[in-house]
C-alpha cells in the first residue's frame, strides 16, 4: 500500500496549538488574587501555580509586575445594527478588535428584530453577520420587539437549539421596538418557563414621546432635547415598573445600562422586595463622561453623547462608581453603538432624530480601572467581577470565561497598573473619529491580551485575527439566575447550585471583601490556583473540552478539523492578522 499523504498542519492551526507560559504574575481572581504562573495549552488553562513542568517549545510571557485577569466581557454591544435610519459605525471585526485592544475577550451582542420579523430569521441574519468577522468569542441576546404566540414560540426555538439564553425588551422607543406592560408580563413569564434571563431597557417611552412634542413645539431642537426629553425620574419610574413587573411575573430580571443615580435609588428599593435575583448593569459612558456635554454648542460634539438612557449630571460617575462597589450594581457594559457623524447628522433639526450611540467597548477596562480602582473606591477583585465574572455568570459562561483557573477558557488580559495614556479617537481603534472618552488621562491597560491561548496583544501590538472567535451557545437556567429557586440534587458535572445571585455577592468596602465565606463557595467544584477543591472535583460546562488531556498532538487537532475555529479563520497570520505567537 502506497504512503498515505502527510498532512500539513495550517499554520494558523499550528499558532492555536502553542503553548504558553504566563510567568511572575500576580493573578487576580473576583474572589483573591494570589502570584502564580499559568500555563495554556490548546486554548485552555492547564495549569495554575508556582514551579509548573512545562513542556519544551513553550513561549513564555514575563508578567513582572502584571496582573493576570480573566479577559473582560462586555454583555452589550451593538455592531452592525440598523437603527433610526442609520446603521452603526463598528462592525464585528472592528468592534472585536477594539474590544481586545482594550482588554475584552467576549462580548454578547442584540440581535434586534423588526417589528413583525421572525426572530429565528433575525438571530440567523446576526450570526451570518459576525461568525466570520469576530476576532474574540460572543454570544448573543434576543429582542423580543413585538409579540405574538409565534413570537413566544420562537423564543422556545431560539432557547432549545440556538444557544440564547436571554431577551431584551425595551419599555422605551415607542412605535418602534416598545412593549406595553402586558406584553412585558407575558415575555417575562415565558422567560420563567424557558429558564432564560429577561432584559429591560428601563425609560418611560410614553412619557418621552409627549416630551419630545412639547420640547420640538417649544423651538427646543438641539441635542440638549434629548436629555430633556427623559430626565432621572422617567428612568427610575420605568426602573421601578419593571421590577414590579418581575416581582409578579416571579422572573429573574437584569436592567440595561442603569445611568442615573435615581435609578439605583429604585434598584435598591426594589431589591428589599424582589423574590427572584436582580441585576443591575451600567457602562463606562456612565463612569466616564456626563451630560454637560449636551450643552456643547457644537453639534457634532453633543450629538456624539447622545445615548438612551442619557448621560446625567456632573456627580453621578461617582455615584454609580459607589453602586458599582457596594454591589448596587453588578456589571460594566459599554453599549457600545458607535455611529458616522453623517449620521448623527440626521437630527441636525430634531434631537429625536439623532441615532443613539456611543463609544465604550475598547476604554470600558480602562476607564473602569481609573474612575473606581485607582481612586480606591474598588480593589482589583471587585474590578474583575464587575468588568468580567458577573456578567459570565449572569449569562452562564462561568466558570469557563470570567476566571483564571485550570479548565478555564485562555482568555486573558495581563494588565500593567502603570501604563499611562490618554485616551483618544487618533489612537483608538473604532470605525469613528471621536471618543467620548477624549483627553481622559488614564494609568492602567493591558500590555498583553490572550484570546482563546492566542496573544492578540502583544507586548502592546495590536494582532488579532479576523474570524478567529467562535460564537458561544448560552445554556439556559443559569444558576445565578434561577439556582436560588432550583437546586441540582446531583451536582457532579453541573455548577454549584448555590451560585450567588447578585445580591448574595462579596460586598467590598474600600477594597476589602466582607463575605469572603461565600467566595469559598464559589470555589467549590473548581481546581483554582493549582490547588485542589474541598471536594476535589472538576467542573465541566457543556461544550468544553476534555480537560484531563493535556499532551499536546497534531493528530487531535487535524481530526478536529471540522471545529469552528480551524474553519474560519479567514485570514490566517500572515494575512489580515499579523504575525504568530
Ligand atoms: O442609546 C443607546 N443605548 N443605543 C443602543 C440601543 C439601546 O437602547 O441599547
Ligand atoms: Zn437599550
Ligand atoms: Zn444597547
Amino acid at each position: 500500500m502506497a504512503n498515505a499523504p502527510v498532512k500539513k498542519v495550517p499554520i494558523h492551526l499550528q499558532s492555536s496549538q502553542n503553548r504558553l507560559l504566563i510567568k511572575n504574575g500576580r493573578v487576580v481572581n473576583e474572589d483573591g488574587m494570589e502570584d502564580a504562573d499559568v500555563y495554556i495549552e490548546d486554548g485552555i488553562i492547564k495549569q495554575v501555580g508556582r514551579n509548573l513542568i512545562i513542556p519544551g517549545g513553550t513561549r513564555t510571557i514575563d508578567a513582572t509586575g502584571l496582573l493576570v485577569m480573566p479577559g473582560g466581557i462586555d454583555p452589550h454591544t451593538h455592531f452592525e445594527l440598523e437603527m433610526m435610519g442609520a446603521k452603526t459605525a463598528d462592525d464585528f471585526y472592528k468592534g472585536t478588535r477594539a474590544a481586545v485592544a482594550g482588554g475584552t475577550t467576549t462580548i454578547i451582542d442584540f440581535v434586534l428584530p423588526e417589528k413583525g420579523q421572525s426572530l429565528v430569521e433575525a438571530y440567523n441574519h446576526w450570526r451570518q453577520k459576525a461568525d466570520n468577522k469576530v476576532c474574540c468569542d460572543y454570544a448573543l441576546h434576543v429582542g423580543v420587539t413585538w409579540w405574538s404566540p409565534s413570537v413566544k414560540k420562537e423564543m422556545q426555538q431560539l432557547v432549545e437549539e440556538h444557544g440564547i439564553n436571554s431577551f431584551k425588551m425595551f419599555m422605551a422607543y415607542k412605535d418602534a421596538w416598545m412593549l406595553n406592560d402586558y406584553e412585558l408580563c407575558q415575555v417575562m413569564e415565558t422567560c420563567v418557563e424557558l429558564k432564560a434571563l429577561p432584559l429591560i431597557h428601563a425609560e418611560n417611552g410614553s412619557i418621552i414621546a409627549r416630551n419630545t412634542e412639547k420640547l420640538l413645539a417649544a423651538g427646543v431642537t438641539g441635542p440638549e432635547g434629548h436629555a430633556l426629553s427623559r430626565d432621572e425620574e422617567v428612568e427610575a419610574e420605568a426602573v421601578n415598573r419593571a421590577c414590579v413587573i418581575a416581582n409578579q411575573m416571579n422572573s429573574p430580571l437584569y436592567i440595561v445600562h442603569v445611568m442615573s443615580k435615581s435609578a439605583v435609588q429604585a434598584l435598591r428599593l426594589a431589591r428589599t422586595r424582589q423574590k427572584q435575583p436582580l441585576f443591575g448593569e451600567t457602562l463606562a459612558a456612565t463612569i466616564g463622561t456626563d451630560g454637560s456635554h449636551y450643552g456643547n454648542a457644537c453639534f457634532r460634539h453633543a450629538a456624539a453623547h447622545v445615548l438612551s438612557p442619557p448621560l446625567r449630571a456632573r456627580d453621578t460617575p461617582a455615584a454609580i462608581v459607589d453602586a458599582l462597589a457596594h454591589d448596587d450594581l453588578q456589571i460594566i457594559a459599554s453599549d457600545n453603538c458607535t455611529f458616522h457623524e453623517k449620521d448623527k447628522e440626521l437630527g441636525k433639526d430634531n434631537f429625536s432624530k439623532i441615532p443613539n450611540g456611543v463609544n465604550g467597548v475598547e476604554d470600558r477596562m480602562a476607564i473602569l480601572w481609573q474612575k473606581a480602582v485607582n481612586t480606591g473606591a474598588m480593589d482589583p477583585c471587585r474590578f474583575v467581577a464587575v468588568s468580567s465574572a458577573a456578567a459570565a455568570r449572569a449569562f452562564h459562561l462561568w466558570p469557563r470565561k470570567g476566571r483564571v483557573a485550570e479548565g478555564a477558557d485562555a482568555d486573558l488580559a495581563l494588565w500593567d497598573p502603570r501604563r499611562e495614556r490618554t485616551v483618544s479617537a487618533h489612537a483608538h481603534h473604532h470605525a469613528v473619529d471621536f471618543n467620548i472618552f477624549e483627553g481622559t488621562h488614564v494609568i492602567g491597560s493591558p500590555q498583553y491580551v490572550i484570546v482563546n491561548g492566542r496573544v492578540c496583544l502583544d507586548d502592546g501590538e495590536l494582532r488579532v485575527v479576523e474570524g478567529f472567535g467562535k460564537f458561544l451557545p448560552t445554556p439556559p437556567a443559569a444558576p445565578a439566575a434561577y439556582g436560588a429557586r432550583e437546586r441540582t440534587s446531583d451536582a457532579s458535572d453541573a455548577p454549584p447550585a448555590d451560585t450567588p445571585s447578585p445580591r448574595a455577592s462579596p460586598v467590598y468596602t474600600n477594597g476589602t471583601p466582607t463575605e469572603l465565606s461565600i467566595s469559598n463557595k464559589q470555589m467549590e467544584g473548581l481546581s483554582v490556583s493549582g490547588c485542589s477543591t474541598p471536594t476535589g472535583r472538576k467542573m465541566r460546562e457543556p461544550g468544553q473540552r476534555d480537560l484531563q488531556n493535556s499532551t499536546f498532538s497534531i493528530s487531535q487537532e487535524l481530526e478536529g478539523l471540522d471545529t469552528k475555529t480551524s474553519v474560519r479563520v479567514r485570514n490566517p497570520p500572515g494575512g489580515k492578522s499579523s504575525g504568530l505567537w
